[in-house]
């Protein structure tokens, strides 16, 4: 739940988390989920409204996701921005959850320019976008199974690292080798797609052959992972003659991403923005952002918005 001002000043930006009710079960219970958000949503309004210091009368505009996601859970989310939106009598804005994670780059970068080029990585989604504009979307490519955060989580349960798995494999991966285990680069070469589960086979593969430090294994496959995508956001930059690039989603996070994108960034002299971690993984300021967008292309939806649990970005000018 967040406050945003002007589309750029979070007065407020309130996470609750709910990764120890579903730590013990090694993955997200979707009736839980839901449940969970129901308890959660009116005191946290509650709290966001007093952090950001400004009362129901000062709001002008109630943006919410209403997709793609854990049905239950985004239902309830809607549910309450109908309800806010009807009682003040202000415009509501549907968000695409992943139009969330493209424009949370711009909250600490308001200077960044379109063209650009958006690498969005997620627990969900893998997807290489071209936004030409605001509001327009092209994506270049996708995985064709799991995302790379998906990746990320089952290779630490596979480790037995527990959930979610990116952050403690991103940590491992310090103080491993990462050269210690040639593991495949999923369609490196080929166009712009991408493949991530036969990379978690491989990891399974090599762990049941030789015992191996768990570091080395999670500096070896987060090479692997980071290699495919770094190389192709570089082609599809180049392709596209695009110089500002974004990166964005809860794996935008990993240590070894960042650095290796900066560095092929200061080489080819493209711009780069990568928000910092607590914007990289799901916040309401990339919701609010993102309907402040919309809101000036004249976006506005109706009150019976309805909730999806996929949904694909579709352009909105
Ligand atoms: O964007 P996000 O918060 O939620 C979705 O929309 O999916 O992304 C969550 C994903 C999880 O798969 C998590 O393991 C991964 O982001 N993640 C990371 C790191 N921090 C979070 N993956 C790799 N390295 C990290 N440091
Ligand atoms: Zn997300």
């Amino acid at each position: 739940m967040a406050v945003l001002e002007d589309g750029q000043r979070i007065r407020s930006n309130l996470i609750t988390s709910q990764t120890d009710v579903h730590r013990r079960y090694g993955g997200v219970v979707p009736e839980l989920a839901s449940r969970k958000h129901l308890e959660a949503l009116n005191p946290m309004l509650q709290m966001a409204m007093e952090e950001a210091g400004v009362s129901y009368c000062d709001l002008d505009v109630v943006a919410v996701t209403h997709g793609p996601g854990l049905i239950g859970a985004v239902l309830v989310g809607v549910a309450v921005a109908k309800t806010l939106a009807a009682c003040l009598g202000l415009p509501l804005l549907g968000v695409n959850h992943l139009e969330g994670h493209l424009y949370s780059p711009f909250l600490e970068n308001p200077e960044l320019e379109y063209p650009l080029l958006a690498l969005l990585v997620s627990g969900g989604h893998t997807q290489l976008v071209h936004l030409p504009c605001a509001g327009r979307y092209q994506v270049m490519g996708a995985t064709r199974d799991d995302a790379a955060g998906e990746a990320f989580d089952k290779v630490a349960k596979l480790l037995e690292l527990g959930y979610p798995g990116g952050p403690v494999v991103d940590k491992l991966a310090t103080q491993g080798n990462a050269k210690a285990v040639a593991f495949p680069r999923p369609m490196l070469d080929n166009g712009y797609e991408f493949s991530f589960s036969g990379l978690k086979t491989a990891v399974r593969n090599q762990v049941e052959r030789e015992p191996l430090a768990v570091e080395d294994l999670c500096a070896s496959f987060q090479a692997a992972v980071v290699e495919v995508l770094v190389t192709k956001m570089e082609r599809a930059a180049d392709e596209l003659g695009v110089e500002n690039v974004v990166v964005a989603g809860g794996v935008a996070c990993n240590s070894g991403l960042r650095r290796a994108l900066e560095e092929m960034c200061l080489r080819r002299g493209f711009r780069l923005a990568i928000p910092s971690p607590r914007l990289c993984t799901d916040n309401a300021a990339m919701i609010a952002r993102a309907g402040w967008e919309l809101y000036r292309l004249g976006v506005r939806s109706p009150l019976d918005l309805d909730a999806y649990a996929s949904m694909p970005l579709k352009d909105r000018i």
